[in-house]
């Protein structure tokens, strides 16, 4: 192997950059050259390649966002534009792939595997939500924003005895919305994946004026509803002064964390010694503190599981 590839796809995260960083490190220490495809799978397509040297990686790992681009390329679903891909990588010389990304960039990486092309899927969202790991890059930095934001929106809530409904992003998954609500105290958390009661939030919120609490904070994952229709739901249990915030995507930026540069060190630098071994068609995680690689195929049929221990700790403190 002489050349990798990397691209970054889907939604940007914070730490994608420390993964094209680790990647491009390892590959170069390795004596293989590395060039950055940029905005994902359509630049693939349109072959905008762009050699990567130790100096157009230094100074990244702190700066969130993607500096190779992202994009959703729903096209690459068709035989057709994969063959195109993978044509433009053979014209560069290009044999193996490093794909950054969440679900869909999974697809893209098993069908380049399948034209020839050994490619390897690291799990790069925010949204915490891939199967067979316990963590995805970008989803400790969305947790610390998001927890951040929430603690300066207690202060006002606070000085106005108000409630307010804040909603987190994280798709069908309430992994951000779990976390969250626990680091920044919410005295109710509701996600999509576990049956929630209004009424009984409302109660919580109730008592916890009544008991002498200044405010009140409800942490809604945005798979449940909008925080605004949540909010007018809640209001039918209980006469607050409430307000709704929808984080949206402030999430997605900033420095990433600690974790987030050192798990997607860690996850870029193993990839690229799966591809010097001459594995394709990988998955890499995290499962229980320790890499691991699965199948990408697996992934398809598999579930992300959810750490709903955070859940039930936050309802036996509140309820
Ligand atoms: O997948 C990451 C994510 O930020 C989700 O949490 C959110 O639902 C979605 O992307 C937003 O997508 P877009 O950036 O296309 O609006």
């Amino acid at each position: 192997m002489k050349r990798i590839g990397i691209l970054t796809s889907g939604g940007d995260a914070p730490g994608m950059n420390a993964a094209i960083r680790a990647v491009t490190k390892t590959a170069i220490h390795h004596g293989i050259e590395v060039f950055g495809i940029r905005y994902g799978f359509a630049g693939l397509v349109a072959g905008d390649f762009v050699p990567l040297t130790e100096a157009d990686v230094d100074h990244t790992i702190n700066h969130g966002g993607t500096f190779l681009y992202s994009a959703r390329f729903p096209e690459f679903e068709q035989k057709e534009v994969q063959e195109k891909g993978a044509a433009q990588l053979r014209k560069h010389g290009i044999e193996t792939v490093i794909v950054i990304g969440g679900d869909g960039s999974y697809h893209g990486a098993l069908a380049l595997t399948r034209l020839g092309i050994n490619s390897v899927g690291l799990p790069g969202t925010i949204d915490n939500d891939i199967p067979y790991t316990d963590y995805t890059i970008g989803y400790d930095s969305a947790c610390r924003t998001g927890m951040d934001a929430i603690d300066k929106i207690r202060d006002t809530a606070s000085s106005h005895h108000r409630v307010f409904i804040v909603n987190v992003m994280g798709r069908e998954c309430g992994d951000i919305a779990m976390r969250v609500g626990l680091a920044s105290g919410a005295d109710a958390i509701a996600i999509p994946e576990r049956p929630y009661n209004i009424k009984e939030i409302a109660e919580t919120l109730k008592r916890g004026f009544a008991n002498g609490k200044d405010n009140g904070i409800v942490v809604v994952a945005e798979g449940v509803m909008n925080a605004n229709d949540f909010k007018n739901e809640l209001l039918k249990y209980g006469d607050f002064d409430a307000r709704a915030n929808i984080l949206g995507h402030m999430q997605r930026g900033g420095a990433p964390t600690v974790v987030d540069r050192v798990n997607a060190t860690k996850m870029g630098n193993y990839a690229v010694k799966l591809l010097l071994n001459g594995k394709g068609g990988l998955a890499v995680g995290i499962e229980n503190g320790k890499l691991s690689t699965h199948d990408i195929l697996d992934l398809f049929d598999g579930k992300h599981q959810s750490d709903y221990a955070l859940l039930n700790i936050n309802d036996e403190m509140t309820k």
